[in-house]
């Protein structure tokens, strides 16, 4: 057999704080230290602990070529060799090794180290953070500021007031009044369904492609143009609906296609199915979940980074489109006076395996939904000039 290190690896010495009861008694801080040090291996998708010694092991095997197992094997011993291999922190050149067949397929897609351990370890499966900060009373920004002190200031300063220059006042067309409408919705009404139009409206205002250029590289390349920026004008980012009340719309998940403005159904769900994936996907979030439609938002890795490869900012372009997009998204639906929403707390392992979506190839970065606004605001929003809610809690025009 042949083996090299995985392509993707860093370490991290990691200190955790505990509590200690044995400290305290002792007249200490009731704190220990633990220390610790963890191999990030972004295609097994975990942390996995490692000596020193299997740090300078690991650093003594090439990760670009193959070596021969007998040959590494007579310089640095069979055990630590198959201990390293079964952790998959090396991998062997067998066709039915899985380390073997993820770790190509990362190398394929062009990732940065960096930003793949940022990624495929920053994933969540199971989180409830919704729940957790509710109890924590971490929700509101006076409760943080209560625990946490002042955060720093809203805006930098680098001159004395004296030296400012004022600006003329601000135009006001029908474009602020719709961006003065947009807050984050967290109050979606339970019990009426999106249309299929205003599914439709937002769907292409904000994925669809609005013109395509076809270029002839051998096979047919198609570029999207979309009412959004994307780097290098890929949009690599797809739009994956978790349907829970739209009329004449079957509850379950679908795709949606850019070119051709339509829906591809992946799985029927009963409501309940549907309701409970809208949840587990946010988090726990429950005012989000209540949303209609939710629409999680993948990025293509092998398509943006077919030109940025192995690139510094690759990954922060990723974000940047799908924060693009979102933005886009909020105001198509504003613009039908519809609540939207973002939120980046997503449990994207549950979401994936929902869709069958493969993490090596396509990963969710947020998730957004829109529908109508409940008549009355029972969770927090932030409307300071009073632009959606009156006072009183009820919603103000249609
Ligand atoms: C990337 C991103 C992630 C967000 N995540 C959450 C979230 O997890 N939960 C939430 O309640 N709001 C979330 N929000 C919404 C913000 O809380 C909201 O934008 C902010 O409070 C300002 O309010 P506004 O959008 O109504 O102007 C997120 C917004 C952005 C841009």
């Amino acid at each position: 057999m042949r083996l090299r290190r995985c392509a993707h690896l860093l370490f991290e010495p990691r200190e955790s704080l505990q509590f200690d009861l044995d400290s305290l008694a002792g007249g200490g801080d009731g704190l220990r230290t633990q220390l610790s040090l963890l191999a990030l291996v972004p295609h097994r998708q975990e942390e996995i602990a490692v000596s020193a010694q299997d740090v300078a092991l690991l650093a003594a095997v090439p990760c670009t070529v193959w070596s021969e197992f007998d040959a590494l094997a007579a310089v640095h011993g069979d055990e630590p060799l198959r201990d390293l291999l079964a952790r998959g922190l090396l991998v062997g050149d067998d066709a039915d090794s899985v380390d073997h067949e993820r770790d190509e397929r990362l190398r394929a897609a062009n990732w940065r180290t960096l930003s793949a351990a940022q990624h495929y370890l920053g994933r969540w499966d199971g989180v409830r953070s919704g729940e957790e900060v509710q109890r924590a009373g971490y929700v509101t920004l006076g409760e943080l500021i209560g625990k946490l002190g002042e955060p720093p200031p809203a805006a930098q300063r680098h001159a004395d007031a004296a030296a400012r220059l004022p600006l003329p006042p601000p135009r006001q067309t029908a474009f602020d009044e719709l961006l003065q409408r947009r807050a984050t919705c967290r109050n979606f009404d339970r019990d009426v369904p999106l249309t299929q139009d205003a599914l439709a409206s937002v769907l292409h205002r904000v994925f669809g492609a609005q013109g395509t250029l076809t270029l002839d590289g051998g096979g047919a390349t198609t570029v999207l143009k979309r009412n959004s920026p994307s780097g290098g004008g890929l949009h690599p980012t797809g739009a994956y609906l978790i349907v829970q009340r739209v009329a004449g719309l079957a509850p379950g998940l679908y795709h949606y296609r850019p070119v051709e403005h339509a829906l591809e159904p992946i799985r029927a769900m009963t409501v309940d199915e549907a309701a409970d994936l809208a949840l587990r996907s946010v988090a726990a979030q429950a005012y989000f979940a209540a949303a209609p439609v939710l629409v999680a938002l993948a990025v293509r890795f092998p398509r943006s980074f077919w030109k940025y490869r192995n690139h510094a900012k690759a990954y922060r372009v990723a974000a940047l489109d799908v924060g693009h997009l979102s933005q886009t998204l909020y105001l198509a639906a504003t613009d039908l006076h519809l609540g939207a929403f973002v939120t980046a707390a997503v449990n994207e392992v549950e979401i994936e395996q929902a869709f069958g979506l493969d993490p090596l190839v396509e990963g969710v970065l947020a998730v957004c939904g829109f529908g109508t606004r409940a008549e009355r605001r029972a969770a927090d929003e932030f409307d300071p000039n009073g632009r959606i809610w009156r006072e009183d809690g009820s919603r103000i025009g249609s």
